[in-house]
């Protein structure tokens, strides 16, 4: 995903401006530019490839001011080269913008700018914008914009800078996340805090339709009318360590190894002991609305998807209420059967990817009541959804997904455990569950502790050329989560699979070459599991085995077992994902991956 950073104020724009982009990074990009007011004029300096190449570029020919704007960008339209990357500048290099999103009808107005004279350089629909605010100009920079913006389909988070009108950025919003930091006579945009946490604390999050025009004497936010809007400013609260790699060689594995705390802060304050339920702040309804829903809809996409499936399993074994799980990209073309007695719960760490926002507004607009399982606070997700819960997992920086993945799962266990003590679930069931999840911390430091074990684990596989992931109930969801994980980190084909559903065809890819991890926890399914291995061990498959408990049947029957401590079923995929986090970790780690940003990836996939 694209990264925006800019600044105005007393001191040097240029390593304030990379410093941001290199906060940026993990976003995913493949070039990069900056654009500073000198005093004369524009000066743009870009680089495809890593930050560190524009650095180059700026050693080599230093540009110097206290306003600009600069931009990591993830490639949409045209190739990941230099002339693509942006700011983009008008036709006479008066005028830069920088944007994350994708204007959908910018070939309609290229040919109409074209028309009028003007000449383009590169082959992205950005560049678009900067000749619009180019024609639209007259001495007012915000009038351009506004001007311009209303012709543009599609979704932006820009902003721009104007040698004509020099003393101000001017930035805006529309379906890709934008904020406005305050400093102490300094003002900042970013498209996401982590960009200038080092400066300020205080942010005001745009929502879509909003501009916002930073002077060195303070900011405005207006509308697309020019109108004077309220927004309130926001503390951040997590530290600037806590995107920092604190010691680990990966965030990633940094991510990992945070877990007990992660999910110790996702049910922090929200578990009541004597009542045996949980007390959600962000519900926005009372029990009786609760009550009200007879159908739940889950929507995400990825690794947020595979904690649908497990929430669908544990919200209809424990509320009796039928759930179905929804591809986001595919929900959103259907016809879905979405009423007012639906309940939309929408999946997502970033709370920004595409395809789950739109899904959410459609959902909506056919009437579900919307609730947010998310991540990131302040993000469009959690904005624009009817209630939801933050699951604290904190800043997740690698671009596969960990720790918001463990915390998605208990936030929908405290979701399920809310609405089920509502129903038939029993007080003495409702302490049970609290019970479990008050144990997974330590439980999940006791498998943590024992990560050695999974890297020695990784050495002996980390050649083999396919994985399968097997496993049953609750645990199918961590098949597709471990084998996910692998597969784009390391780039090894990994798939996962409902155990019995390998005799149905691929069991016929079972050989020596094939490694077969089994998640098999002493579950109600687990004599089912047991009869699986022996199926895969008979045609001479290497068996991995995630277990929880001695089982005489598979006496000799495992090439490897790791054993993970018994939790409740619905609570399994919480400890049995960790050692296939830190297997899909080591390996690629083994195998030379760039294992915080893999290639083709990004962490936050906000456009279609
Ligand atoms: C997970 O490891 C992947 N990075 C990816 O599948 C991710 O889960 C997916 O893009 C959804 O992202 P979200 O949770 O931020 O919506």
């Amino acid at each position: 995903m694209c990264g925006i950073v800019g600044y105005i104020g007393d001191r040097g724009a240029t390593p304030l401006l990379l410093d941001g982009l290199k906060r940026l990074e993990y976003r995913g990009y493949d070039s990069a530019g900056v654009a500073v007011l000198n005093g004369n004029g524009v000066e743009t300096r870009k680089a495809a490839g890593k930050i560190s190449r524009l650095e180059a570029a700026l050693n080599a020919s230093p540009v110097h001011g206290n306003l600009g704007i600069a931009h990591t960008r993830w490639a949409t339209h045209g190739a990941p080269n230099e002339c693509n990357a942006h700011p983009h500048v008008d036709c006479k290099g008066n005028i830069a913008v920088v944007h994350n999103g994708i204007i959908e009808n910018s070939n309609a107005l290229k040919t109409h700018l074209e028309s009028l004279g003007h000449k383009f350089v590169s082959e992205t629909d950005t560049e678009v914008i900067a000749h619009l605010i180019e024609e639209a100009f007259d001495g007012n920079l915000e009038d351009a914009v506004i001007e311009a913006l209303w012709q543009i389909e599609g979704t932006y988070g820009i902003a721009v800078v104007s040698s004509e009108d020099s003393d101000k950025i001017v930035a805006a919003r529309k379906g890709s996340p934008l904020l406005v930091g305050l400093g102490d006579g300094e003002y900042f945009v970013a498209s996401d805090a982590s960009a200038i946490l080092a400066h300020t604390r205080e942010v005001v999050y745009l929502d879509d339709g909003d501009l916002a025009v930073l002077t060195r004497d303070g900011y405005r936010v207006i509308d697309l009318r020019a109108k004077t809007l309220e927004r309130s400013v926001h503390k951040i609260e997590w530290d600037l360590h806590q995107i920092e790699r604190g010691g680990f060689d990966h965030f990633m594995l940094k991510e990992i190894f945070e877990q007990p705390e992660t999910i110790e802060n996702c049910m922090r304050g929200r578990l009541l002991d004597e009542e045996g339920t949980a007390k959600l702040g962000g519900l926005n309804m009372t029990d009786e609305e609760l009550l009200k829903f007879d159908n739940v809809v889950i929507t995400a996409c990825g690794t947020s998807w595979h904690s649908a499936l497990i929430g669908e399993h544990m919200m209809e074994e424990l509320t009796r209420i039928p759930v179905e799980v929804e591809y986001a990209s595919e929900f959103r073309y259907r016809n879905p059967i979405v009423n007012d007695r639906t309940l939309c719960i929408v999946i997502s760490q970033s709370g920004e990817t595409a395809d789950t926002l739109a899904a959410m507004r459609e959902a909506r607009n056919r009437g579900a009541r919307t609730y947010g399982v998310v991540n990131v606070v302040g993000s469009t997700i959690p904005r624009e959804s009817q209630g939801g819960i933050y699951v604290h997992a904190g800043p997740e920086i690698g671009v596969a997904s960990t720790k918001a993945f463990t915390s998605q799962v208990v936030a929908l266990s405290l979701l399920t455990l809310k609405i089920g003590r509502l129903k038939d679930v029993s007080v003495v069931r409702g302490k049970e569950i609290i019970e479990a999840l008050r144990a997974l911390p330590g439980q999940v430091k006791q498998i943590l502790d024992r990560a050695g074990e999974i890297e020695a684990l990784a050495e002996e596989f980390k050649r083999a050329q396919n994985f399968l992931y097997l496993g049953r109930g609750y645990n199918f969801p961590t098949a597709l989560e471990g084998a996910l994980k692998l597969k784009e980190i390391s780039y090894i084909h990994a798939e996962g699979y409902p155990a019995a559903e390998m005799k149905h065809g691929p069991i016929a890819l079972i050989d020596e070459m094939m490694p077969v991890v089994f998640i098999a926890p002493h579950d109600s399914v687990f004599d089912k599991v047991v009869s699986n291995i022996q199926e895969v061990k008979a045609r001479k498959g290497h068996v991995i085995a995630i277990t929880s408990r001695e089982e005489p049947a598979l006496a000799g029957k495992l090439d490897y077992e790791f054993r993970i401590p018994e939790t409740i079923d619905m609570l399994t995929p919480v400890l049995a994902c960790i050692p296939l986090q830190l297997l899909a970790y080591y390996i690629a780690v083994k195998r030379g991956s760039n294992v915080d940003q893999p290639r083709n990836l990004a962490k936050s996939v906000t456009v279609e």
